[in-house]
């Protein structure tokens, strides 16, 4: 039974995760193919950004077109939500047109607030606290890659973020130890960090690059200025000084690792140009698994709609 919106990836239970994956996995490969894909004829997702976006907007929309669907962006400064429309009454309205909607949003408390007024499906589409969308698509780029979850190294290099708080509850859903190591003052939620280990999850924090890195299968960074921080971007640079993943941090890693990154990236910074665009890295199958994802998770939250 799937919940009725996903703001976190724990929305998800591990069950419900590979029943995902599933459908994912079949829709990528008849994508183009099959009639069965139009899933959606007639359904409208609503998709509202308060923050830009190259992925997850053109994969929601793509996934929708393809589904038979139609999908609507929604910048939120055109919207009467950024003259001071209540976000209730947005979702409330939204309702009444749509099937679902889709947020991208500055708090997270602005995307629990779409879920709890709306009548429909809310999807996080990444907010101050996780990024779910994200780490399905994650989950499936490294199922390919690696054949199960069951016991993988995964590290996580750079800021404790949106994206390693969902990396966090996703690993202990399905079991995957996960070393995050960050810069002090830059670790993870310890609400995030408390759930994780209620869930079982095996997840440590620590501040060396190479003690995270040791023994790796799974190597993933993001950005060290995150959307919403560009007034700490001095300060961060300078603290992030030698979280970076490249060729020796690599080399801590297990021979046949993976390097992720959700991109957007910057080359130089937490990641060389030589890992990003090198044999090791997975972060294009990343980014085409959003549509794949979206597409699945939208048909399992649509279909009672
Ligand atoms: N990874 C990701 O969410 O990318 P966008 O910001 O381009 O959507
Ligand atoms: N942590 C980044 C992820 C971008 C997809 C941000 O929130 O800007």
């Amino acid at each position: 039974m799937m919940p009725k919106d996903i703001i976190s990836i724990s929305d998800l239970r591990r069950k419900e995760i590979l029943q995902l994956l599933d459908l994912s996995a079949e829709l990528k490969v008849k994508r183009g193919k099959d009639p069965m894909q139009a899933l959606l004829s007639n359904r409208s997702l609503a998709m509202i950004f308060e923050k830009p976006s190259t992925r997850t907007r053109v994969s929601f929309e793509v996934a929708m077109t393809e589904l038979g669907g139609h999908a609507l962006y929604l910048n939120s400064d055109d919207l009467q939500l950024g003259r001071s429309e209540t976000i209730c009454d947005t979702a409330m309205v939204l309702s009444r047109y749509v099937h679902a909607i889709t947020a991208r949003v500055y708090s997270h408390e602005t995307v629990l607030e779409l879920a709890k007024c709306a009548d429909i499906p809310v999807i996080n589409a990444l907010s101050d606290a996780e990024h779910p969308c994200q780490l399905l698509a994650d989950l499936l780029t490294i199922r390919e890659r690696k054949g199960d979850f069951q016991g993988l190294r995964v590290a996580w290099i750079g800021d404790g973020n949106n994206v390693c708080n969902s990396l966090i509850l996703a690993s202990a859903i399905t079991d995957m130890h996960l070393s995050v190591a960050c810069p002090a003052g830059y670790e993870p939620d310890r609400t995030v960090l408390r759930h994780a280990r209620e869930l079982d999850g095996d997840v440590m924090v620590v501040n060396d690059p190479k003690e995270a890195a040791s023994g790796a299968d799974v190597l993933y960074t993001d950005v060290w200025v995150s959307m919403g921080d560009e007034k700490e971007e001095g300060e961060r640079l300078r603290d992030f000084d030698g979280f970076q993943i490249n060729e020796n941090l690599l080399n801590h890693a297990n021979p046949d690792c993976i390097v992720l990154h959700c991109l957007p990236a910057h080359r130089g910074q937490e990641i060389t140009g030589e890992v990003l665009d090198g044999a090791h890295s997975a972060v294009l199958d990343q980014a085409e698994n959003r549509l794949h994802v979206q597409k699945a998770l939208l048909v399992m939250l649509m279909a009672g709609q």
